[in-house]
């Protein structure tokens, strides 16, 4: 059990609510939003009735279909399609190496490299050399500036307005933990359970995730935000295949994020029962997946061998909602942020 108050950095403060900034590897955002700037961050709602939305109004998920070379190297040497917990594995390893990255330094570095690579007159490595131009800036916009996948505003947008009091929280496929702890920020004195059958998800992405970077939260005491760290939260680190756990129905909250969208239609309901079968009556499912839009799937393309080891759908809320609701679920809240959709929802 890791716990609170060891001594670590903590370079923001209350004083610095309202403050953003980009840093070499990723951008700290301590601002809010005013009622009337909300909507800015997250469209809500679409659907009135679920029970009357079918499949021919929605249409089905865009599937993501360029591979990273390293899964086709590997299924190549292997002779078999790669399974799941490797694929995670490849991806996880992948994805946190660009996490890391000093990125106004490596940009610089990979455009020193194209223009060294002009001189050499090999077409392969010109090609090389400016698809990881391209990268950077890629990364750099999606990540650093835009922040699209951490997106603090959208998620605490997507996760406000639950009735939970210090909830015991469950996170399905928790990679590095980010979104648990926005909830543990957003809902002081959580209880925090992270579980992913990568144990490098653990003892690396989890793990290394910045001390210093600061979630903002509410304060039980005044009503007022606060701002956490990691350090701050109540976490367990599981690692162990869901399937495995042997949870009761005694979390608060279960969340996923990115998991659905891995699994084709005839699976979709066993991943949706998974969040059912640790939740309290009266507790939340509280789900993302990419947007299905232009630009996430020129994301996926352009970052293909960091992203793309597994099966993977990019989906709309109306379709992410519809395999939740067929699934047993009523559907609480829905919405989407800049590349997130986000689920709400409960057991009928
Ligand atoms: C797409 S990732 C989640 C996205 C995450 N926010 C990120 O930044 O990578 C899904 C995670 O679920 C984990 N996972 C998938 N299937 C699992 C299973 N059956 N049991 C436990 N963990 C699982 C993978 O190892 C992976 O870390």
């Amino acid at each position: 059990m890791l716990t609170a108050h060891t001594e670590y950095p903590r370079p923001y403060s209350d004083q610095h609510i309202g403050h953003t900034e980009k840093l070499p590897s990723f951008r700290l955002d301590l601002r809010n939003y005013s009622a009337k700037e909300y909507n800015k961050f997250v469209s809500l709602n679409t659907v009135k009735d679920w029970s009357q939305l079918s499949w021919k109004d929605v249409g089905k998920p865009y599937e993501v279909k360029s591979e990273s070379r390293e899964k086709r190297d590997w299924e190549r040497q292997h002779n078999r399609t790669m399974d799941a917990h490797t694929s995670w594995t490849f991806f996880n390893k992948a994805f946190h190496e660009w996490f890391i990255k000093d990125v106004p330094k490596e940009s610089h570095n990979a455009k020193q490299n194209f223009l060294h690579s002009l001189r050499s007159f090999k077409p392969q490595e010109v090609k090389q050399a400016l698809g990881s131009v391209i990268q950077m800036q890629l990364w750099n916009y999606v990540h650093r500036i835009q922040d699209g996948i951490w997106d603090p505003r959208g998620k605490r947008a997507l996760f406000e307005g639950l009735d939970v009091k210090k909830p015991k929280i469950l996170f399905l496929g928790a990679a590095e933990g980010y979104e648990a702890m926005q909830l543990g920020a957003m809902y002081p004195g959580a209880e925090i359970v992270m579980v992913d059958y990568d144990e490098y998800c653990k003892t690396t992405r989890f793990s290394e995730f910045p001390e210093g970077y600061p979630f903002l939260g509410s304060n039980p005491q005044t009503g007022q935000s606060k701002v956490y760290y990691k350090e701050d939260f109540t976490i367990e680190y599981v690692v162990d295949d869901i399937r495995n756990l042997k949870y009761g129905k005694e979390f608060d909250i279960v969340l996923s994020v990115g998991l659905l969208e891995h699994f084709p239609d005839e699976y979709k309901h066993e991943a949706a029962d998974w969040h059912r079968r640790f939740l309290k009556p009266g507790g939340y499912c509280v789900l993302t997946t990419p947007r299905n839009q232009i630009r996430s799937r020129v994301y996926y393309r352009i970052m293909a061998d960091v992203m793309n080891h597994t099966y993977r759908e990019l989906m709309t809320v109306e379709q992410m909602g519809l395999y939740m609701y067929e699934s047993g679920f009523n559907i609480c809240r829905h919405g989407f942020i800049k590349v997130h959709n986000g689920i709400v929802c409960q057991p009928r």
